[in-house]
């Protein structure tokens, strides 16, 4: 500590004014963070009174429809509005038709939460990695995931959610054209309303591990690298930005997050929809074994990462921290 007085120099800007208090500091706040900006990732399965721990990620678990219902009883009264859900289908096969069974899992968890949460604002995930046994977001065919059919099956898909009554889907495969097939397959059937919130800019990334854990939906052969981007690319996410606009997509995707938060930038910077952005589970489950080594300060790393998110260019973050996140911000 310094106790003498120093000589004050002559300094006409001095940034630091604007930090001296909470006060001054929250009113030049630029981004700030709001539990309706969340969007939790939830991962259902058959059975009754089910809630299955996911070992890589610590507080996150599978659950049956009836405990999928409480969850998002207390997501809703906490703040978090939105979920994203995944299904574990008990049948895999090979033409993914399990996927658009109109009493499948995600089919029935949809009807049941919306029976008691009409105005949560449901989303799906629409690929078929856990619906055959590949674990490829497409139909497999001699070793390649192949394009055009994959997409009709994943316009069925989309629309036994619409029919469910989902408010968005969320196709996260990377197929090409999918987007104007599901626009059209849902504008046929009526569905004028539902929203397409379209994973654009996905990247083939070693973070999706632990959600692969979760859901049993490793690849059984190869990799993602045939329809996934290449982490080496920056043009190409906006080309698949602006083809997903021109399709219909109503908001578009950056997935994964944090490493990738230059993509969301300058999504943000050329795109006048909204940008969405995944904290996967990867991410998270780095930030969670830290934070239990004690090596940081999990709730407060998980925040700042949230927040930094948005100052990117995000409005929405799709993140498995949402539920802590709300509490920490209702505080
Ligand atoms: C599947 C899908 C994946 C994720 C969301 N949807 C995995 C993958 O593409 O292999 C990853 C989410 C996460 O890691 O949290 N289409």
């Amino acid at each position: 500590m310094i106790t003498e007085t120093v000589n004050q120099l002559n300094i006409i800007q001095r940034p630091r004014r604007l930090r001296q208090n909470d006060a001054i500091r929250q009113l030049v706040q630029e981004t700030s963070l709001n539990a309706n900006d969340l969007v939790f990732p939830l991962f259902v399965l058959e059975g009754e009174n089910v809630k299955e721990a996911v070992p890589s990620m610590p507080g996150i678990f599978r659950f049956s429809i009836d405990m999928a219902v409480e969850e998002c009883k207390e997501l809703w009264d906490l703040g978090v509005k939105s979920i994203d859900l995944f299904g574990i289908p008990e049948v895999k096969t090979e033409d993914g038709s399990e996927a658009y069974n109109e009493n499948g899992i995600v089919q029935r968890a949809i009807r049941a939460i919306k029976k008691e949460l009409p105005d949560m604002c449901i989303m799906t995930d629409v690929a078929l990695d856990p619906f055959t046994p590949f674990g490829h977001d497409g139909l497999v065919r001699d070793g390649e995931i192949i394009n055009d059919e994959t997409v009709e099956v994943l316009c069925k898909m989309a629309l036994s959610h619409a029919e469910a009554g989902a408010d968005f889907v969320s196709p996260s495969d990377m197929m090409d054209g999918r987007i104007g097939a599901i626009r059209e397959a849902l504008d046929d059937e009526g569905f004028i309303k539902m929203g397409i919130l379209s994973y654009s800019a996905k990247y083939a990334s070693a973070f999706y591990g632990p959600f692969r854990d979760a859901l049993h939906s490793a690849p059984q052969f190869g990799d993602k690298k045939t329809y996934q981007m290449d982490p080496a690319n920056t043009d190409e996410a906006l080309k698949e930005i602006e083809l997903d606009i021109q399709e219909g997509a109503d908001i578009i995707m950056v997935k994964p997050g944090l490493p990738y938060l230059d993509i969301v930038r300058r999504a943000k910077d050329v795109f006048q929809v909204p940008v969405a952005v995944y904290h996967v589970s990867g991410e998270y489950a780095m930030t969670m074994a830290a934070a239990e080594k004690g090596w940081i300060d999990g709730p407060k790393v998980m925040m700042e990462t949230m927040l930094c998110m948005k100052r990117a260019g995000a409005k929405i973050i799709f993140t498995y921290y949402a539920k802590e996140a709300a509490k920490l911000l209702a505080k």
